[in-house]
């Protein structure tokens, strides 16, 4: 009788290996396990036999049956992560598809200019500094020598912020109130340039964005002259632009410097654009910024560091570098 059910225990185990699938196994199943089983079947007419016989052949029909389910479970678990690696493997990306050259991440261009002249200045000995973005109303216009009142702020559309007295506290419009946080905090001979973030409420267009990026010089030592600003402007912007462009100064105004000059740049006969200020540090200012001018004297100019990337890259629209449009910005 034992012999029987091993025989049958051995075909079962080949009927259960050859299932392929879920499907063929669950069939297998009903076959091994259900009512119609050989196994079922035997329970059920064990009434008809004497209680010795009965006892023996029930244990072994419930060892039969522990066996087939065991067998069962072992083959449904392979099945089951068969499927799974099936499925993991149709799910997997190739990630080597994007490990192609200009797929590589890379800085954005505004960042790449700014990291590209900071290296430039510190390689003609200028440190570099930083300020916060969120101003008071002294750093940005007072110390600047733009008394309360003066018809002068209204050249920045400042962007007031909710804090402290009304107009006291305010998105700093440009890099300058740098210079005083430096003189404050550092004795001269100073050459320092304080790159950053700046905001003014404008409208966005072509060569304007309500947020931009300055950097900002500033030079304090014994006996500077206009010519070393000058001279200072040329150096930097041929590094940066290379040959084949022009730089114009232009007599300007603003009240931290004397004399002050604006400064433009084309490309080959191109049409000239705006990249910032400069000028002799105002008596007052070195005055605000704890020196005495009869000592020092210092240069400082401001520009527009977007625009600089604009010009060097032949961008026409400002707007573009901020639409983080992956296909405009892998250019750079
Ligand atoms: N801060 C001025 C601006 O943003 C630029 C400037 C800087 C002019 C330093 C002179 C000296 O317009």
């Amino acid at each position: 009788m034992n012999q029987d059910y091993d025989l049958h225990l051995e075909e079962a185990k080949g009927k259960i290996e050859e299932s392929s699938d879920l499907e063929a196994l669950k069939k297998v199943e009903v076959e091994l396990l259900g009512k119609q089983s050989l196994t079922a079947q035997a329970k059920g007419s064990l009434g008809e036999l004497e209680p010795e016989e009965r006892r023996e052949l029930g244990l072994v029909l419930n060892e039969t049956r522990t066996k087939l389910e065991e067998m069962l479970e072992a083959r449904k678990n392979k099945l089951d992560s068969e499927i799974r690696g099936e499925q993991l493997e149709n799910e997997r990306l190739d990630l080597t598809e994007f490990d192609q050259g200009h797929r590589l991440g890379h800085r954005h261009v505004v960042t790449q200019t700014w990291e590209r002249l900071e290296d430039l200045f510190i390689g003609m000995g200028y440190t570099v500094s930083e300020g916060p973005e969120i101003e008071d109303e002294w750093h940005n216009f007072g110390a600047l020598n733009f008394p309360l009142g003066h018809p002068a702020r209204d050249m920045y559309d400042t962007l007031y912020v909710e804090y402290g007295d009304p107009m006291s506290t305010l998105l700093r419009t440009h890099t300058s109130p740098v210079q005083i946080r430096v003189m404050e905090e550092e004795d001269p001979p100073i050459y320092s340039i304080m790159p950053g973030r700046v905001f003014r409420s404008d409208t966005a267009d072509s060569t304007h964005m309500p947020v931009f990026h300055q950097i900002e010089a500033l030079v304090v030592d014994k006996g500077i002259t206009f010519g070393d600003l000058a001279g200072t402007i040329e150096t930097f912007t041929s590094a940066y632009f290379g040959k084949d462009f022009e730089s114009r100064l232009r007599p300007s105004y603003f009240p931290f410097t004397e004399p002050s000059a604006e400064f433009d740049i084309r490309h080959s006969g191109g049409k000239w654009l705006e990249l910032g200020g400069c000028g002799m540090v105002h008596p007052e200012v070195l005055k605000a910024g704890g020196l005495d001018p009869e000592e020092w004297q210092g240069f400082a100019f401001g520009f527009g560091l977007d625009r600089l990337a604009l010009m060097r890259h032949e961008i026409d629209d400002l707007r573009e570098l901020f639409r983080n449009d992956y296909r405009f910005l892998a250019q750079f």
